[in-house]
């Protein structure tokens, strides 16, 4: 499995069967303009809610490569109505199971509008299997206390969490989430791109490694191997 970072929350995951993209935000995102938009490849199109900075490449990809997109009922109604036209509603504690694993659309505290205002429903994150991995996409989120529920529910391998504060979660907050959800291997996102959310990327990373969890801060472009 491979994990690409396209910027801000965007992520690709890989395997030999599936190729997942998670809340494309790449032409506005000046930390990524290395990356080829088209050049992204897709089966599936996994958003979390619908600001801008999650959304923005979304029509874009999903009618360039036929991905499918999964958000939540709002949000699916919004992209159709542009042209998108495979897509797969879900909504919060529901479960999928797609041709490559299962889907648990999870809460999120945040909010959520369209970039044209309108209404987005309830941001959500994602807990998923795949290739023998479960891992968590929290999305934009505070620290809540439900998230032991996950961490209860599943055995997780990994998980992506915003760190960036201001609008979501901090470090600090971040490291609270890994132990309710109980993992020790995290994906820091949605940090530094905008100046709100400028961290100190050094200190992040040995504040994790001192409570024993193995942050990882990927360079825009830059790709993770997972071992199996
Ligand atoms: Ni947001
Ligand atoms: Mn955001």
């Amino acid at each position: 499995m491979k994990i690409t970072y396209f910027g801000h929350s965007c992520f690709g995951i890989e395997t030999s069967h599936v190729r997942l993209l998670f809340d494309p935000f790449i032409t506005p995102n000046q930390l990524a303009a290395n990356i080829k938009v088209d050049e992204i490849v897709a089966d599936y199109i996994f958003i979390t809610h619908g600001h801008e900075d999650h959304i923005a490449d979304a029509v874009h990809i999903a009618k360039r490569t036929g991905a499918t997109v999964v958000a939540n009922y709002e949000i699916i109604q919004w992209l159709s109505k542009q042209g998108v036209e495979k897509t797969h509603p879900m909504n919060t504690g529901g479960k999928w199971t797609f041709d490559f694993g299962m889907v648990q659309m999870v809460p999120a505290f945040h909010s959520s509008s369209l970039p044209d205002g309108t209404y987005g429903g309830n941001p959500i994150g994602y807990v998923m299997q795949l290739a023998g991995y479960t891992f968590y996409f929290a999305g934009d989120t505070a620290l809540y206390s439900d998230m032991r529920l996950i961490g209860e529910q599943y055995n997780l391998d990994f998980a992506f969490l915003p760190i960036g504060s201001n609008f979501t979660m901090d470090i600090h907050d971040a490291l609270r989430a890994t132990q309710l959800i109980d993992t020790n291997k995290i994906f820091g996102m949605h940090y530094d791109t905008f100046p709100y959310i400028k961290i100190d990327k050094e200190g992040a990373v040995s504040l994790a490694e001192k409570e024993g969890i193995k942050l990882h801060l990927l360079p825009v472009g830059g790709f993770h191997q997972m071992q199996q």
